[in-house]
């Protein structure tokens, strides 16, 4: 699968979002290193921080499905600015994959690609 198609997938899932309190819907699309590929969205709740972003449901979905290496995830939100990882979900995935690249879209179809580790330098381990 081509980044293109992989963006596409995260944009699919976006359209799942669950975002009655900010409106913006996110979709992620993981690839693990054997080519399967898990797609998640945000999920809000009225206890704001109960909200899942679109990457961690991804990430959560694959690893209860007993994947744990990651390749490349795509991100894709509807919005102005390119839809970068928040910082719980750098960490998050780093955890399992800090080498993987990250391709990040914004509105239409451009999207710009990193490391997860230029991303997250550091990233927390013991
Ligand atoms: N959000 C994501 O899904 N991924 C990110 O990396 C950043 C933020 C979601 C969380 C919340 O539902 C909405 O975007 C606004 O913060």
């Amino acid at each position: 699968m081509n980044d293109r198609e992989l963006m596409s997938l995260a944009r699919e899932a976006s359209l799942n979002a669950y975002v009655p309190y900010s409106h913006f819907s996110v979709g992620a699309a993981l690839e693990c290193i054997d080519g399967s590929v898990f797609t998640g969205c945000n999920v809000e709740n009225a206890a704001l921080g109960s909200t899942i972003c679109a990457e961690r449901t991804a990430c959560v979905k694959a690893v209860s499905e007993g994947k744990r290496s990651f390749r490349r995830i795509a991100i894709y939100a509807d919005s102005e600015n390119w839809c970068t990882p928040c910082g719980a979900c750098r960490q998050f995935l780093a955890e399992f994959s800090p080498e993987m690249e990250v391709l990040c879209a914004k509105a239409g179809s451009r999207y710009v690609s990193y490391k997860l580790s230029e991303l997250l330098p550091h990233t927390f381990n013991y």
